[in-house]
């Protein structure tokens, strides 16, 4: 493969990482967040939703780091770090803020904290914690299609 060659393959990756990670994100927010707060009651709620959105934060670590370090290889390959010092690229700011926000959460605020006290809070009072869950990953799944949108638009030639 030739070095331009690899770079396309780190596009893809990069792109296969998103549709995965984000439209796993989109489908908690609009789908099971909704649906577990209008139809299940109780801890049958808790539950059901630390079963699925555990087995998506794992998914989720492993495909943050693979759109991390192609998007690294894709800045190293373009030389392209000047790009963070012009507000034009904000998408490119976008991209890197919206992958630090997730790496905390998924590798360190998750596991520490924010496990048990969603735990506490949600066998307290479920309906304040799932509300205030769904709005945050509102904030977050918004966040991440303002990045993709720009992002697309500004690699394939868009001037901000
Ligand atoms: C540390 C994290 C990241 C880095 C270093 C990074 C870096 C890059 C680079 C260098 C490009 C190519 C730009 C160009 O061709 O001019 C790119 C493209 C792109 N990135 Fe990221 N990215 C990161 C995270 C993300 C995240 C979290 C998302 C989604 C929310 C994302 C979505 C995209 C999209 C949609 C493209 C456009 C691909 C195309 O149309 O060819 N990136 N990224």
């Amino acid at each position: 493969m030739t070095d331009y060659n690899y770079f396309i393959a780190a596009r893809v990756i990069h792109i296969l990482g998103v549709v995965f990670w984000i439209g796993g994100v989109a489908f908690v927010t609009t789908i099971l967040i909704p649906a577990l707060r209008k139809n299940i009651e109780g801890k049958q709620r808790l539950d059901l939703f630390e079963l699925l959105e555990g087995r998506f934060a794992f998914q989720a670590r492993i495909v943050t780091l693979i759109t991390g370090f192609s998007g690294l290889y894709m800045i190293i390959e373009l030389n392209a770090w000047e790009r963070y010092l012009h507000p034009q690229f904000w998408w490119m700011h976008l991209m890197t803020l919206v992958w630090v926000i997730f790496t905390m959460v998924l590798f360190i605020l998750e596991p520490l904290i924010l496990h048990r006290l969603f735990h506490t809070q949600a066998s307290k009072n479920p309906a304040r914690t799932f509300a205030v869950i769904q709005v945050l990953h509102i904030f977050l799944l918004t966040l991440s299609l303002v990045a993709i949108a720009g992002a697309m638009a500004g690699a394939h030639g868009y001037t901000f």
